[in-house]
């Protein structure tokens, strides 16, 4: 063993992957693979104002497709024993390994559930004229046995996505600065994808391996959401790297610090859906001011993930007649008192104090309106949802 937190609850182990999965014994309920993706193969790209070699290291090198295919059968083959019967396992890769892992894992008797794309909101530019810039990763999520049901977080997932279920493809940002204060690692994941994937998949409590560690992403995120890790790595700097990372985050500040960080999506433009009555609504779009009430969870917008990020409203009626506007500023909110608002023709009825949006009412993007609009019907209670959901890319 290279390292045992005191919590106990992140172990490392240093040496080749399938020789040290052939002799854990503990039973894991997910794994989460990020394997080389052997595209340390002469490729360029653009890093500041340079063109530089893609090279990861040489773990990342590869012979041939057979070596690439062998590799992927043999690791995949020895954490199947150590994967509990209704587990799951994720492997994340680009176009150079990522059809190698789904026939190695078929090989396998593993059964694709879904097939991520991670869309990187701000991707590294490529260089070169005959191509697009290579901007997303694959990541596979399948299930050991067919037979047995595997666990997916449902309601938690949907409710991330605003109350809708969440696509299979992820905008997401590449690994933050903020994530690299204790060392770099050349192929760092961000910990908001391993933290969806986790939520996704996993219960408190329950036992995560990693058999490609790195810098120990999936156990600093798995630790941070209350579960258990097990890491393996061949290479000693990385490992300790993530013995660096597990014990920045036994301090409560700094793990308090980073779940925040994780939180915030800071590429995701969000739209608050407001149910209104029909004379409310066109009073709201008359005066360009939409109103919740406050001081009540449901239906307080200060509660909801992703406000700070809004930039548009849209305003229906049961589902109907449903308008999109811009916000004058970018999310900002008052609070009015009952009297105020009843001040601009308003005659709110529920609270005494009320959080008012202000927004541009003299033109309505064009838009998709979605077809479940009418899931929470009741006035005032708002939902953010991503504006990509809106938008309606044959009709712009
Ligand atoms: C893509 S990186 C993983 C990065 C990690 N997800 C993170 O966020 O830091 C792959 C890792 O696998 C390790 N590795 C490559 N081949 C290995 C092998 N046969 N056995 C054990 N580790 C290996 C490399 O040292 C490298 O750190």
């Amino acid at each position: 063993m290279f390292f045992q937190s005191k919590d106990n609850k992140f172990t490392l182990y240093q040496g080749n992957s399938e020789h040290i999965l052939g002799q854990l014994e503990e039973q894991v309920d997910m794994i989460f693979a990020d394997p080389p993706y052997f595209l340390s193969n002469g490729g360029k790209k653009i890093q500041g104002r340079r063109i530089v070699s893609v090279d990861k290291g040489d773990w990342d090198k590869a012979e041939s497709i057979d070596y690439i295919d062998q590799f992927n059968q043999e690791w995949i083959d020895s954490c199947k024993p150590l994967l509990k019967d209704n587990g799951t396992i994720w492997v994340c890769g680009t176009f150079h390994n990522i059809y190698s892992v789904k026939k190695c894992l078929n090989n396998a008797g593993f059964q694709i559930i879904n097939i991520i794309t991670w869309q990187k909101s701000d991707p590294t530019p490529t260089w070169g004229e005959l191509h697009f810039n290579f901007s997303s990763e694959y990541i596979i999520w399948a299930r050991k046995n067919p037979k047995s049901k595997h666990y997916f977080n449902y309601e938690l997932i949907k409710e991330l996505n605003g109350g809708v279920l969440m696509p299979d493809v992820w905008k997401l940002p590449t690994v933050g600065m903020w994530e690299k204060t204790c060392g770099k690692h050349p192929t760092q994941k961000p910990l908001r994808l391993l933290y969806r994937i986790i939520l996704a998949s996993t219960r408190i409590g329950e036992i995560i391996l990693d058999p490609f560690a790195g810098s120990c992403t999936t156990g600093i995120a798995a630790n941070l959401l209350g579960r258990k890790f097990i890491g393996i790595d061949q290479n000693e700097d990385f490992l300790n790297l993530g013995k660096r990372r597990k014990i920045d985050i036994e301090a409560p500040s700094r793990s308090i610090e980073m779940q925040k960080r994780i939180a915030e999506n800071p590429e995701e433009v969000t739209v608050m859906v407001n149910h209104a009555r029909r004379e409310t609504k066109a009073k709201m779009i008359e005066t360009g001011i939409c109103y919740l009430r406050a001081g009540e969870s449901n239906g307080s917008l200060c509660v909801t993930l992703g406000f700070e990020r809004m930039e548009y409203v849209l305003l229906h009626t049961g589902g109907e007649d449903c308008q999109l506007f811009k916000l004058k500023q970018k999310g900002s909110f008052q609070i009015w008192a009952k009297e105020t608002l009843e001040s601009h023709g308003f005659t709110p009825a529920h609270a005494t104090y009320y959080i008012v949006l202000k927004f541009d009412n003299t033109s309505s993007p064009k838009f998709k309106v979605p077809n479940n609009l009418k899931e929470r019907i009741n006035t005032y209670r708002a939902k953010v949802r991503p504006l990509s959901d809106f938008l309606d890319f044959n009709n712009l």
